[in-house]
């Protein structure tokens, strides 16, 4: 059974790589996106260790020279109109510190230190031979930089997200706030492609399109300059937060393999780690809340990217995280995967993006919290349903997780290799 599900899988992957990375699938992002590589080369270890280095590579290829890595790099081959904002939107060609190649300005969570150490891991002796963490540490080192440094836009030792698709969650409820202060573009002013490829109703209304345009144009228009002031939107979101400390602890690996010294890394660790835990996470509610980087104030939505500081590795507060994930919010044991967004507000859609629906990789950073924080039941459970649920309703990027129905487009990557990382796994 688990033959066939690992074979359709590697079809999936082979079928979205584009010579030297993959798409996250192939008719609604048609380009090179950023947190998708970091998760695709998860489970392309498994299948080639040299092709998920080079997904990291050529991520990491258009990498800015102050160090962000952009959530979209685009292919020129793929005709302009495919997907939208496309490269004449974001104009890096006219930004001095952006790269030869087209890419957009913002970012995506920053899950690629620890998904270029389970890359190196899987074949330590193929990734010595092709020079993989000499080349790539530097830039990742770069890239920790930008965040923890100009993305820092309170002080408080947090990175924050300045756009909601940089979250990664792009219509999380978590963001109706802070959204709700900015003007949309109107729908006539631009042209959405990704209602060509996926049910309206699957994806954001055209409202919340409208001011995620508003403020992709006004960083652009700002010559992608970081400030608070700058920022209409700005966030410190737990996930974000929390693949940066794990990243950091990542990159104490990479630095002892390469005879540096990792404890600089397992400082930052350390420190991200401390401001988290003091002030995101909620005790009584038994999870991190984004918090509003221009009131102050906890965005107290119940999102599944408030359980993943699991990712942690020493997290102080991993049994309360557990046990919220165990409770009706989330329904950790029954539901997969675990929903998006809280199962029990009046405004969980099961359906739509980002606002009750689950993705396979949150449950996959979920599941490797488990097992980091000494809950192997509870994680081989989840992996179980998980694979059944793509079992049942296929390779889709996101599904009904108390029916399985699926949602979203099909022959989604990052689906396709995490179930390959669960089965090969042991
Ligand atoms: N996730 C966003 C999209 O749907 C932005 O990358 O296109």
């Amino acid at each position: 059974m688990n033959a066939g599900l690992d074979r359709a899988a590697r079809r999936v992957l082979i079928a979205n790589w584009r010579r030297h990375a993959t798409v996250p699938a192939a008719r609604l992002y048609p380009h090179q996106w950023s947190w998708d590589s970091a998760f695709i080369a998860i489970g392309l270890r498994h299948l080639s260790p040299a092709r998920a280095q080079r997904e990291l590579e050529s991520l990491f290829g258009a990498q800015w020279r102050d160090g962000r890595v952009p959530h979209i790099v685009f292919d020129p081959h793929v005709p302009a109109d495919a997907y939208f904002p496309g490269p004449s939107f974001w104009r890096s060609g006219s930004v001095p510190q952006a790269p030869g190649v087209p890419t957009s300005g913002i970012m995506q969570p920053p899950a690629h230190a620890l998904a270029a150490w389970l890359t190196y891991r899987a074949d330590p002796a193929a990734a010595r031979d092709r020079g993989f963490l000499p080349r790539l540490y530097p830039r990742l080192v770069a890239w920790h930089r930008y965040l923890a440094t100009r993305r820092d836009l309170t002080g408080s030792g947090l990175m924050c997200v300045v756009h909601p698709w940089e979250s990664g969650m792009d219509n999380s409820p978590a963001w109706d706030v802070p959204l709700s202060r900015i003007e949309p573009v109107p729908a006539g002013e631009f042209t959405r492609r990704d209602l060509n490829h996926a049910a309206a109703a699957d994806r954001p209304t055209d409202t919340d399109y409208g001011r995620y345009v508003r403020l992709a144009r006004d960083y652009r228009d700002a010559g992608y300059a970081d400030s608070l002031a700058g920022h209409a939107f700005a966030v410190e979101d737990p996930l974000c937060n929390a693949l940066l400390a794990a990243g950091e602890h990542a990159l104490a690996a990479m630095a002892t393999e390469l005879g540096k010294d990792p404890d600089p890394h397992l400082a930052a660790a350390a420190r991200l780690t401390e401001a988290m835990a003091a002030t995101l996470y909620d005790p009584s509610a038994g999870i991190f809340f984004p918090r509003d980087a221009h009131t102050g104030s906890h965005l107290r939505s119940y999102s599944i990217g408030g359980l993943l500081p699991l990712v942690v590795p020493g997290l102080p507060v991993a049994t309360e995280l557990v046990k919220t994930a165990l409770g009706d919010r989330f329904r950790l044991g029954e539901a997969s995967p675990l929903p998006s967004y809280d199962l029990t507000a009046a405004d969980h859609d099961p359906g739509r993006y980002w606002r009750g629906p689950g993705w396979v990789n949150t449950s996959w950073l979920f599941w490797h919290g488990l097992r980091l924080h000494g809950e192997p039941s509870l994680a081989d459970d989840l992996r179980d349903r998980l694979l059944e649920r793509v079992r049942d309703a296929g390779f889709r990027e996101y599904f009904d997780p108390l029916t399985g129905a699926g949602h979203g487009t099909d022959e989604f990557s990052w689906t396709a290799a995490l179930v390959l990382d669960l089965l090969r796994t042991p």
